[in-house]
């Protein structure tokens, strides 16, 4: 969340065992530095009591529309009127039902129909048998087709033992849905396809060459694009990063393996940003076992092959998608990009200085193309990102005027 800003979240409980996880999801709220009003169904207070959320959340727990916190007794209107998003976690079958079809007999049905124009979540929650019912997927239809966002639900392990779909989505999940509401959807409709982290490329049974890269700015990047309402695959090198939330992920090694992924999922690609750190060169040839050492005599010659250039390779390509590279450099950063931006052949370059990115978790950078430069100041990497698919989504041929 950008740090001028807090944001306030009405968060309605409904009832459900996956009440209990409402109060992960207010802890991680809180945290991320928004300020959130619990709502709570009177089935929710008998799976969580609202002394846990009101400890959590900082503030007295909305539980009944005759008792209300509001001075003008009028709760319905007031938290709703003063929030930025409303999101329901868990969502039950019967929550959903009345917000689909305009009931209000409770404290969150009359939020739900209050709510006006402001951004509406619902994580469902519920048996798999329930999810699947008729009704129930036609009430989620027909909120779909009001704007209201579903997220989930998940498929696994439910509380009555069964496993399907119908779990609430995780707490961290929610949260993430949450941060996206609030990010125009700049890229809806387009595909984004990216290439981030390492590749390794063996060279016997233990070793192999490979580059410096956590993945962390291709990891955002995927992030704010998903956040920004595109479609997004992410070709992955070997790093320590989790599997991104909404996001199609090919996980892949060596330089070769990263080319074929990226040539095999190209059809449709509206942008490619290729921020994987990608071997230049690979062995020539891969030992079986593992090189022992051979007493005093000399260390083995290890002879190259060069790699293929995926971004130069797509950007050459008859109708390439939007291509964007990354320069991660030593010195004279400016430069030193403005001609790898010609030499790759792409209209848009992020450049950095290598050692003061490595690993961290905010970076800056510049953005070099035909035109001239623009310097980002140092921030968050997930910041950065959001930012630079604004100058990519500017730049792109159809939004050009
Ligand atoms: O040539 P250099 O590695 O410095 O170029 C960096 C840019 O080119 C990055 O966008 C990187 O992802 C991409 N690249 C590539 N395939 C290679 C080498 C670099 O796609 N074999």
């Amino acid at each position: 969340m950008d740090s001028l800003q807090t944001r306030h979240i009405v968060l309605g409980v409904s009832g459900g065992v996956a009440a209990y996880k409402a109060c992960e999801l207010t802890r991680l709220l809180v945290k991320a530095g928004y300020t959130t009003q619990v709502v709570m169904t009177a089935a929710a207070t008998r799976f969580v009591g609202p002394a846990t959320l009101q400890a959590l959340s900082g503030r007295p727990v909305a539980t009944d529309q005759w008792q209300p916190l509001a001075a003008n007794g009028m709760d319905h209107i007031e938290l709703v009127r003063a929030a930025d998003a409303l999101v329901v976690a868990p969502a039950s079958a019967d929550c959903i039902g009345k917000a689909a079809n305009g009931l209000g007999d409770d404290l969150l049905s009359t939020l739900l129909l209050a709510r006006d124009t402001i951004p509406t979540l619902l994580a469902p929650a519920m048996n798999r048998a329930m999810w699947a019912n008729a009704s129930v997927q036609r009430n989620v239809q027909r909120l779909r087709m009001d704007g209201v966002g579903i997220a989930g639900p998940a498929s696994g392990e439910q509380a009555c033992g069964e496993v399907g779909e119908g779990r609430m989505l995780e707490p961290e999940s929610i949260l993430l849905e949450i941060e996206a509401l609030f990010q125009p959807k700049r890229l809806a409709g387009r595909r984004v396809l990216i290439t981030a982290g390492p590749t390794f490329e063996p060279w016997d049974a233990v070793r192999g060459l490979t580059n410096r890269s956590s993945g962390k700015m291709g990891w955002a990047l995927a992030r704010a694009a998903w956040e920004q309402g595109a479609e997004v695959t992410l070709v992955a090198g070997p790093t320590a990063q989790a599997t991104p939330y909404g996001v199609s992920t090919i996980e892949v090694e060596t330089a070769r393996e990263m080319r074929d992924a990226v040539q095999a999922e190209l059809k449709g690609v509206d942008v490619f940003i290729a921020a994987a750190a990608v071997a230049d060169w690979r062995p020539a040839r891969v030992e079986a076992g593992k090189l022992k050492k051979q007493g005093d005599a000399r260390p083995p010659v290890l002879e190259l092959d060069p790699n293929p250039d995926i971004l130069a390779e797509v950007a050459a390509q008859p109708e390439a998608p939007f291509c964007v590279g990354f320069a991660a450099e030593a010195d004279d950063l400016i430069a030193n990009a403005q001609a790898k931006r010609v030499r790759k052949g792409v209209p848009l370059l992020v450049g950095n200085l290598g050692p003061q990115t490595f690993g961290r978790d905010d970076n800056a950078c510049v953005l070099i193309d035909a035109q001239g430069v623009l310097e980002l100041p140092r921030g968050a990497k997930l910041d950065l990102a959001r930012r630079i698919l604004v100058e990519i989504v500017s730049r792109m041929p159809s939004q050009q005027s």
